[in-house]
């Protein structure tokens, strides 16, 4: 066992600290607190620790009785300001690593750091409904979530009472304008009718038994289509300031051609199509490519076509192009996408990333053509180590 004081947190909202020189992680630790712990993996160049026992522990928020079982919540324990500058120090602290110097970030976009998560998903095991624990299939049973819409923590309670009698494996709820119930298990259609009166559309076993089977999300005055399956972003609030301020970009500079790259359902590609004349959208996920579709039908627009393919399988087509949004999973851009973006060489490039460390393996490639404009970070998913950034790109 060792005494250590934790130094800072490291990007996975773990502690750091050193012992005999070699760099030690900590999970459910702060900046400050010196505690007890023991070695659990020696790796060649990092140790990885447990605590034993604290011996100073600094402030906590303790919102949450459950965010050191279920492990969503990496740094929950912070102050809402501390996790907000933890997020930019971790955005600056890469730049000043792979480019050398300290990006100026304009603005963090944040909202509530409570209710914002719009879809939850909740397994049940020996009749507990919650969420796995960390790596592993245990429950870790909960009253509330609180980073779940509130309109979700309200359903947990009747759902806890119909487990007392029936069964399910698993449910989803999400919050959108109204509330979709997902259902997996056997528990009879007139169980749940009765007891989740307040619910708009209700799916059991992949079978519609209320409801029209969707629900509508609005975003800056356009409508969007969700089904239980659908991917949507999980916080409304903060997505759509993201959206409102690249829609704000695009919105006096007269472009004609848009690509929206990692498209989804087509909604960034649907915000900016009132302001350019044409977009179009490449999305690898043929679910995905018909919400976008029908989500262009729901809005009336015509300026927009939606490519169901690997992005890297089309880029190669395009040419004369003012501006490429690109919006990628955490794996962020590959080389080959990054060669034909240099090629077809648009005016301006937006970049929306989830995963700061590949943004900047791709913004070293794409900076040999394009000068950092502008950059912002924005809290998606409070309480989480998660960063999203958006970067503005102009042609040099
Ligand atoms: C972060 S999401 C972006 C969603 C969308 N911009 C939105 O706001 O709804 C990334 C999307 O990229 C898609 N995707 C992943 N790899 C892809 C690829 N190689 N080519 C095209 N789409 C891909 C995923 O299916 C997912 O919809």
């Amino acid at each position: 066992m060792y005494q250590i004081k934790i130094e800072k947190l490291d990007h996975f909202g773990r502690g750091v600290s050193r012992i005999d020189g070699k760099i030690i992680f900590v999970p459910n630790t702060l900046k400050g607190d010196i505690v007890n712990v023991k070695v659990k993996k020696e790796k060649n160049k990092f140790l990885e620790g447990e605590v034993i026992s604290f011996i100073e522990k600094v402030k906590r928020c303790n919102i949450c009785p459950y965010s050191k079982l279920c492990g969503g919540c990496h740094i929950i324990d912070l102050e809402y300001n501390e996790q907000l500058d933890y997020k930019v120090n971790k955005v600056k602290e890469l730049f000043r690593k792979n480019f050398g110097f300290e990006v100026p970030i304009k603005e963090i976009i944040s909202d509530s750091n409570t209710n914002y998560r719009n879809k939850v998903k909740f397994h049940v095991k020996d009749k507990k409904l919650g969420f796995y624990k960390e790596e592993s299939h245990d429950i870790v049973e909960i009253d509330k979530c609180v980073i779940a819409k509130k309109e979700i923590n309200d359903v947990i309670e009747v759902l806890k009472d119909i487990l007392k009698k029936h069964s399910f494996l698993e449910v989803t709820i999400r919050s959108n304008g109204g509330i979709l119930l997902d259902i997996e298990g056997n528990v009879p259609e007139d169980v749940l009718l009765s007891r989740l009166t307040n619910i708009d559309v209700i799916w059991l076993n992949n079978k519609l038994i209320k409801g029209e089977g969707i629900i509508y999300e609005e975003i800056l005055g356009k409508r969007f289509k969700i089904s239980p399956k659908s991917f949507f972003q999980v916080n409304t609030e903060v997505c759509s300031k993201i959206f409102e301020k690249a829609r704000d970009y695009i919105k006096n500079k007269n472009y004609s051609k848009v690509l929206d790259l990692y498209c989804g359902t087509g909604v960034i590609g649907i915000l900016v199509s009132d302001f350019v004349n044409e977009v179009i959208g490449i999305e690898v996920v043929s679910d995905a490519v018909k919400d976008a579709n029908e989500n262009k039908k729901l809005n009336k627009i015509k300026n927009i076509s939606f490519i169901c393919d690997k992005v890297e399988n089309r880029l190669s087509e395009f040419k004369n192009v003012d501006l490429i949004i690109v919006d990628p999973p955490r794996s962020g851009l590959d080389k080959k996408s990054i060669n034909n973006i240099l090629k077809i060489n648009p005016k301006e490039i937006i970049y929306i990333s989830c995963d700061p460390n590949t943004l900047l393996r791709d913004l070293k490639l794409l900076s040999e053509n394009y000068n950092i404009d502008d950059v912002l970070v924005a809290d998606m998913f409070p309480n989480t180590y998660h960063v999203e950034t958006i970067v503005y790109l102009a042609s040099k």
